[in-house]
């Protein structure tokens, strides 16, 4: 039987054009655009051509211009410092202004980059807005990488002014953030003119004349900056993920089609109205931050919650329905490992009991796949719908959901379940042929993407196109594969690449392989994703030591390991690994990072016909077991 989503799907596959332009009337233009889809210059696509706009003025003054300047917009919920604060959409509207003056003032100008070294304090989400504000581009970078992370990020972006703060707080650890930022810097050959500090009370940082400037001291004198129209194609954003290599991709997000998309997606999807107070427990260094934390909550009217605490430890695993029951949070969106964590220190979720739930309504999940265990145990301790929803910092809103807001389906554990009106979503083979139902291929979707989605990688057109359009001519890989049932529902199954996700958090094995070759005594190296209860994947490292190294094989371990944190960063959760005579290769020389990783994860395998050697197989696994992986194989 027809639905409303089988309605609203159809019409947004069938008629885009009509389907977007309906909903851009939602929002706040300067000058309507020319076009709503500008197909000019296949295989680039740009949405809303023409028109000018700009999103601080969506997520702030427009609210305060139609009268809920006084609403919530932010709250501020720290248990690692044991802060709260409260920001009016009135009271957000002008600390931002000033901060755009503050950054205006610093010579930044529309088109400008400014990197964000920040930990989750409201000044993180006034510097993204007050970018926003002036037509700067942001690029965040997310507290857990390492200096040499984030020399990349400044060497790729170029960026005029870089905004930092003293210090992050994990848990009950205070890292200085400014050492981190200070030695990006000089390993950086583009140098930013200026660098404005946050000082946190916890630690203070030392400011380097000339170039650093104190954020309070600058805000203090600082003049009101107005919302600077900027064209829907404009670039809003830069954010950096994890490609195959060391050199991570410069994700672009333009104006126009974000502010439309993620504004709509706020309802359709997450059920919310103006006025309501949505979480999304994620980071601001990942796109669930960017698209969930700070802008779509604030397109719709909504409030939203940053909360600079874990799921657990701060103080203990009920933090969760505390913030909840505190703040009357009708939606929480998280990644599946926070539940796991809760779930492993309160398997019969008695933290909740006291707690006043009655608001919320919703538990969305993504970041990785929801594992039917996680799924269950969420839902009948919550006894609210949980929707897992599949995307990636690509697409900047999900390309699979249960749309609470339009229908809610079935949910078939194990399927975020079906395309989200927008997303031509089809499974093919390597030749881009459709597979038939319920057979697993490569996931990918018909261009053109929906508005608010990478129009293309930050000044490399080319490696857009050979990271996503090159493989399936007319599609974009998703680098997912999985399959679609006879009901539509799509199964998300695993990467068709080297990335792997650890507690949510996407990273590259090709990256961390390529620090671990740095060590003077590696041969050659491979790293791998293996299944880890907590976090979903962890990686592990297999290293092939050169010829005659006599040091202890225990001492280079530690040493690769610390390599890998020191350049990438605790993020990487890179922690194991251990030295093997060979790798397993097939004849033409690829490593058999399949067969080691079903060995480590006690899966069953077939040995490939492919392989040189099958003897190194046996090899391999003594030095798994070693570290005790793959025993029971
Ligand atoms: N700044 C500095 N260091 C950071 C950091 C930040 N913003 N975020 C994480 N780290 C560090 C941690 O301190 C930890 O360091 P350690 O090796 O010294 O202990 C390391 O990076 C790994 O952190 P994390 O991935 O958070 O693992 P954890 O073991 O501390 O906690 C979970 C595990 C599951 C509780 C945690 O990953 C979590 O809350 N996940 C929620 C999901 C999420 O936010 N996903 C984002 C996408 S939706
Ligand atoms: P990121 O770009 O960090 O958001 O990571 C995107 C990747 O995470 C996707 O390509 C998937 O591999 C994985 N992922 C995200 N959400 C889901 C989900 N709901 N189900 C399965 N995999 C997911």
């Amino acid at each position: 039987m027809a639905n409303l989503y089988d309605e609203i799907y159809k019409k947004s596959i069938n008629d885009p054009e009509a389907f977007w332009g309906e909903i851009a009337e939602d929002c706040h233009w300067y000058k309507k655009w020319d076009k709503v889809l500008d197909d000019s210059n296949k295989p680039f696509y740009r949405w809303f051509t023409g028109g000018e706009i700009n999103t601080c003025y969506n997520a702030l003054d427009l609210h305060v211009d139609n009268g809920i300047g006084s609403n919530n917009a932010l709250i501020y919920d720290s248990p690692v410092t044991g802060t709260q604060k409260k920001y009016t959409f009135l009271e957000l509207r002008d600390e931002t202004a000033r901060f755009a003056g503050v950054l205006a003032e610093k010579g930044v100008k529309k088109g400008d980059r400014v990197i964000l070294y920040m930990p989750m304090i409201p000044e993180a989400v006034i510097a993204m807005l007050a970018c926003a504000r002036i037509g700067a581009i942001h690029s965040v970078v997310f507290g857990g990488f390492a200096a040499n992370e984030l020399a990349t990020r400044i060497d790729d972006a170029k960026p005029k002014v870089i905004v930092s703060a003293s210090c992050g707080v994990e848990v009950k650890k205070v890292i200085p953030y400014k050492p981190l930022l200070d030695k990006a810097i000089d390993i950086a050959e583009a140098k930013p003119e200026s660098c404005i500090i946050f000082q946190r009370d916890m630690e203070k940082a030392d400011l380097v004349q000339d170039r650093d400037y104190d954020w309070s001291e600058l805000m203090r004198d600082a003049v009101p900056h107005d919302c600077v129209p900027v064209k829907a194609t404009d670039p809003l954003y830069i954010l950096y993920t994890s490609g195959t290599t060391g050199q991570p991709k410069g994700v672009v997000r333009d104006n126009g089609g974000h502010v439309v998309a993620l504004k709509w997606t706020m309802n359709a999807i997450y059920g919310m109205e103006q006025g309501d107070v949505y979480w999304a427990a994620s980071d601001i260094g990942w796109v669930v931050g960017h698209s969930y934390i700070v802008y779509a909550p604030l397109f719709k009217g909504c409030t939203t919650i940053l909360y600079e605490g874990k799921p657990v430890g701060t103080p203990d695993a009920g933090a969760f329905w505390r913030v909840i029951s505190e703040h009357k949070v009708k939606a929480l969106f998280t990644a599946p490992t926070a539940f796991r964590a809760i779930k492993q220190q309160d398997h019969k979720a008695e933290m909740m009991k006291g707690y006043d739930l009655s608001h919320f309504t919703h538990l969305f999940l993504a970041g990785e796949r929801t594992d039917p265990d996680t799924l269950s145990w969420a839902e009948n301790s919550l006894n609210v719908p949980v929707i897992d929803h599949w995307w990636q910092t690509e697409t900047g809103w999900a390309i699979a959901a249960n749309c609470v807001g339009i229908h809610r389906f079935e949910v078939k554990p194990g399927s975020p379940t079906k395309a989200v009106p927008g997303w031509d979503v089809q499974v093919v083979d390597p030749q881009s042929n459709p597979v038939p139902r319920g057979e697993i291929g490569a996931i990918v979707v018909k261009l053109p993407l929906p508005p608010g989605t990478l129009p293309t990688l930050w000044q490399n057109d080319e490696r857009y196109i050979e990271s996503y359009l090159e493989e399936f001519p007319g599609y974009y890989k998703t680098a997912d594969a999985g399959y679609i049932d006879e009901e539509d529902y799509i199964f998300v199954m695993t990467r068709t690449d080297d990335i792997i996700n650890v507690a949510g958090h996407r990273l590259s094995t090709g990256a961390m392989e390529e620090v671990i070759s740095e060590h003077p005594d590696v041969a050659e190296c491979a790293v791998m994703g293996i299944h880890d209860e907590l976090k979903g994947q962890v990686p592990v490292g297999l290293v092939v030591l050169n010829a005659g190294v006599t040091k202890e094989k225990q001492d280079i371990v530690k040493e690769v390991v610390r390599m890998v944190r020191d350049k990438i960063g605790p993020v990487a959760a890179f922690k194991t690994a251990t030295v093997v005579k060979r790798l397993p290769k097939t004849r033409s020389g690829k490593v058999l990072r399949g067969t080691m990783r079903s060995m480590a994860d006690q899966k069953e395998f077939k040995t490939p016909a492919t392989i040189d050697d099958p003897a190194i197989l046996d090899e391999i696994r003594e030095s798994l077991e070693e570290i005790g992986l793959g025993k029971n194989n």
